[in-house]
């Protein structure tokens, strides 16, 4: 019998312990918490995302800056718009959301926003923070995922993690939290060989590869945890993960959702990384 992680539940839970944190944060600065959300252009997904991060705002007491760009949008238009939210004072966290236009710098951006507004925790500077195991802006979704380990006591300590993917937004900082909390760590990639074997041998996955039912049951182990990051979609256009929930549920002791897993929770850590930012401004 498996538990199923319900991150919608753990998400509402934590919102409504941040709601209360960012009233008292405005009662003592006599301010709310800001956030700035910037979108550059027509992607659908992403329109869904920034929608979503607006929304939570709202539902845990934060400011938010929405700035939606066109397509079109110049470099110098759009780091213009960077640069007046990340000086603005109201602002605590900046958030590009990505991916950018084709035609765009994405890095150059980037690097306008300073580590301690960093709510994505993208830069080198925090990035280098985690990697030190010191305290940072962690990335919201391996944040999230460590989150949900901890919930649901799903013990780290010398156990077998396998991550799958090694992007610099989940694989990478995702390998990194599991390896402080101390497990043993391997991340595999699209150059990896018997990957299957890597899988078998883990006590838990994450899977963030981008590939609908890509982890199927025969790379599971019996009892493994299985977190599923992926968010994808099927021959018939219907949502759906990494993972081909269905049969390897049955083999596991713990598994997330999609939608309803991972997801509700990475918006929560940028919500908690933007009230930590906050509390560390002097503003
Ligand atoms: N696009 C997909 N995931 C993310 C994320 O976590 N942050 C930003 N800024 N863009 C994204």
């Amino acid at each position: 019998m498996y538990t199923l992680i319900d991150g919608k539940l753990l998400a509402a839970e934590m919102r409504g312990e941040l709601k209360e944190k960012t009233q008292l944060f405005e009662k003592e600065r006599g301010r709310k918490v800001g956030l700035a959300v910037v979108l550059a252009g027509d992607n659908p997904a992403s329109q869904v995302y920034v929608r979503n991060k607006i929304k939570a705002c709202d539902e845990v007491g934060i400011k938010s800056f929405a700035v939606y760009l066109p397509q079109n949008v110049t470099q110098s238009v759009l780091e213009q718009a960077v640069k007046e939210l990340v000086s603005n004072c109201a602002v605590d966290g900046v958030l590009v959301q990505l991916p950018l236009p084709e035609h765009i710098d994405a890095e150059s951006v980037l690097k306008l926003i300073p580590a301690e507004k960093d709510v994505d925790g993208f830069s080198a500077e925090n990035t280098g923070k985690l990697l030190l195991n010191e305290q940072s802006l962690v990335a919201c979704t391996p944040h999230g995922v460590m989150k949900m380990l901890e919930k649901y006591k799903i013990d780290t300590k010398g156990k077998r993690a396998v991550v799958l993917g090694r992007s610099n937004i989940v694989g990478k900082p995702m390998a990194v939290l599991l390896l402080n909390a101390d497990a043993t760590v391997t991340v595999c990639h699209s150059k990896t060989q018997n990957l299957k074997e890597e899988c078998l041998r883990a006590d838990i996955i994450v899977s963030a590869i981008g590939k609908p039912k890509f982890l199927t049951a025969d790379m599971v182990k019996e009892g493994a945890a299985v977190i599923d990051v992926g968010m994808n979609r099927d021959e018939a256009g219907k949502l759906c993960g990494d993972v081909d929930f269905d049969k390897v549920k049955e083999k596991c002791s713990y598994i997330t959702p999609v939608p309803g897993g991972v997801g509700p929770m990475t918006i929560t850590m940028l919500m908690y990384n933007a009230y930590y930012a906050a509390v560390r401004s002097k503003t």
